[in-house]
């Protein structure tokens, strides 16, 4: 088992291995230095396959728990759940000394954490990523939110998790194309500022599984210290999210984060060759690590679509947003563009 401990306004450990779901129970008293209740938040995709097994050790450990279930997938991001999980907890009810425990995706633990960041004004609560995107990327970092009808994330806070529980069993049960979308937030890492990391991918994901995650969420950690709060060089993690993010809304969420944030890394990194910025067999090689990864890299939309999709984006600030530019593998750059520029950025990306 591997142990990395991160230092944000919370400092907290991150533990990534084999068999943790059955010994969450003491992970969880360590970490909280005491019994208490618990709500542990999943859906109903992985609840039937690790409720169970996570609620026995925490009572066997002495808490007090109820659990509650969401339907899976994005639509459960929503006010509508995050109300009903409020409304939940204080029926039980759950005090300050209480906390809130996610159990799955990328949707439960921006949910639960977003849900922990405001009842009673924050509670602890405790990351058990079941998903490869949520191991690597959305479990870490302490970024929760809700979407809105306007767009995704648009609201939420910065609440950072008191232990995040990634064991890597958890991945032999995902769908392929569910696999396959975590390695966009893999391939990401590399190409942000970790060239040696990209050529370790080309061997391959999932056969080196542990490592990986631990690479991924010791860069991501690195990252989330020197910059908490989103204000500059945490910013490049959203490498392919603008795009991304407008590609989720153009196909109304049937396109998935992961793939869509394929097709974003791509139009950014083709657009900056077309400006002379990156060189073209940089993108060459993007393009085959992430078919290699059975993930898309075409996106079926238009330029001025997506750029009014992503106009929303809370990356914009006033009348500019910050694009990730690739200036080759491993070297991405943080860019301010007029918003009005991002319809020609994006046509030069979808022009091969
Ligand atoms: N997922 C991007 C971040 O945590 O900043």
């Amino acid at each position: 088992m591997k142990r990395l401990t991160v230092h944000a306004s919370r400092d907290y450990d991150i533990l990534i291995g084999e068999d943790l779901l059955a010994a969450s129970g003491s992970y969880v008293t360590e970490t909280l230095g005491k019994v208490c209740t618990l709500c542990v938040v999943s859906d109903d995709n992985v609840a039937p396959l690790y409720l169970e097994t996570v609620v026995r050790s925490l009572e066997s450990a002495g808490h007090r728990v109820h659990s509650f279930v969401i339907p899976h997938g994005e639509e459960s991001k929503s006010t509508e759940s995050l109300v009903a999980l409020l409304e939940f907890l204080a029926e039980r009810p759950l005090t300050r000394s209480d906390a809130l425990v996610a159990l799955g995706g990328g949707v439960v633990g921006d949910l639960t954490g977003f849900c922990a960041a405001i009842y009673l004004r924050g509670i602890p609560f405790i990351q058990i990523p079941t998903t490869l995107l949520a191991a690597v990327d959305s479990s870490v970092g302490g970024k929760t939110a809700v979407d809105l009808r306007a767009g995704k994330n648009l609201a939420g806070a910065f609440h950072q998790p008191s232990l995040v529980l990634c064991d890597c069993n958890t991945l032999d049960t995902l769908k392929p194309e569910v696999f396959a979308d975590g390695c966009a937030e893999v391939i990401k890492y590399g190409v942000i500022n970790d060239r040696p990391f990209f050529e370790l991918l080309k061997s391959g994901i999932r056969d080196n599984i542990e490592e990986v995650i631990a690479l991924c969420v010791r860069n991501k950690a690195a990252v989330v210290e020197e910059d908490e709060f989103d204000r500059g060089s945490r910013q490049l993690l959203n490498l392919g999210h603008t795009v991304g993010h407008a590609i989720e809304l153009c196909s109304h969420l049937e396109i998935s984060h992961g793939s869509a944030v394929a097709m974003g890394m791509v139009i950014v990194t083709r657009a900056a060759v077309a400006m002379g910025l990156c060189p073209e067999e940089d993108l060459r090689e993007l393009i085959a690590i992430l078919r290699k990864a059975n993930l898309p890299t075409e996106c079926p939309f238009g330029a001025e679509e997506l750029a009014e999709a992503a106009s929303a984006d809370k990356k914009r600030t006033g009348g500019s947003i910050t694009l990730v530019v690739p200036h080759g593998i491993g070297d991405s750059r943080l860019v301010k563009i007029p918003v009005t520029d991002l319809a020609s950025w994006i046509q030069k990306g979808l022009t091969s």
